[in-house]
């Protein structure tokens, strides 16, 4: 799941335009402040970021080299953005350097997320804001329901366990923050609900976000021996024909406590 591939790319925008609001309609930076964007990926969220705090200044750090490439690409033109490539657990900034961190989609990846929320919580100035999105894929509920939608989504759940990440992380957002020595954390859950008088989501989220990414790991759930084709075939077939789907994000706030 981690680095850039053409698919991935396209699915990280889509889901990006349609969710926008959702997730960041309440998160703004003043001006001059100094974000820290860890695992921007491909820029997603970061043309967001830049674009509704415009004077703020964001430092946006990803793992992977590629990536770090096309989220350059995408946010051409921003003067508000350096990028930086490093590992979450090998930083190369000093203590306390930001006044905010931004968190997305990053922590279902990671085996350790306390230990990366530390880290990363640690070079905040104490009172700065930590904020974390993640998603949760036990959220997701449909009409019609469908058996074999159910286990084509818990084979992408397993590979990404079995990769060292959790798929449902977004319930354990609040215990995992305040593990991690964040304060003052508040958690909403932000729902998205999609029908047919929605057609820019259904094709958005339903479609090219929650379901082109189960579609995603069919070659390895079925290298890996989790279902046979035609069960994850009707499964993927099942959610393209969802009438309703419902799915809830996680967004987490809270601050570096006072030295
Ligand atoms: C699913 S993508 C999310 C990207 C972006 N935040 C977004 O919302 O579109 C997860 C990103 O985390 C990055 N990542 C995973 N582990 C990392 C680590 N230890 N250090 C830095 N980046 C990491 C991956 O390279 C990948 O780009």
């Amino acid at each position: 799941m981690h680095g850039y591939d053409a698919r991935a790319n396209e699915r990280l925008h889509d889901q990006a335009a349609a969710l926008v609001d959702l997730l960041h309609h309440d998160t703004a930076y003043p001006a001059g402040s100094r974000v820290l964007e860890a695992g921007c990926g491909v820029g997603a969220q970061t043309v967001t970021l830049v674009a509704r705090s415009p004077e703020a200044r964001f430092t946006s750090v990803d793992v992977s080299a590629e990536s770090i490439a096309e989220a350059r690409r995408r946010t051409r033109g921003a003067p508000n953005v350096e990028f930086v490539q490093a590992d979450i657990f090998a930083l190369p900034f000093a203590p306390a350097s930001f006044d905010h961190v931004f968190v997305c989609f990053v922590l279902e990846h990671i085996a350790r997320p306390v230990q990366a929320l530390r880290a990363l919580t640690g070079l905040v100035r104490p009172g700065g804001s930590v904020t974390v999105v993640e998603g949760d894929h036990g959220s997701a509920y449909f009409h019609p329901d469908s058996a074999a939608a159910q286990e084509a989504i818990r084979c992408q759940v397993e590979l990404q366990r079995r990769a060292g990440g959790d798929s449902e992380i977004g319930r354990r957002i609040y215990p995992l923050m305040i593990e991690s020595g964040v304060a003052g954390v508040e958690v909403s859950p932000r729902m998205v609900y999609v029908d047919a008088s929605r057609p820019d989501l259904v094709d958005g989220f339903t479609h090219k976000t929650f379901t082109a990414m189960v579609e995603g790991v069919r070659d390895q759930a079925l290298a890996a021996g989790l279902i046979v084709p035609e069960r994850f075939d009707a499964g993927i077939e099942a959610l393209y024909g969802t009438d309703v789907f419902c799915y809830t994000f996680f967004k987490g706030v809270g601050h570096r406590p006072a030295a």
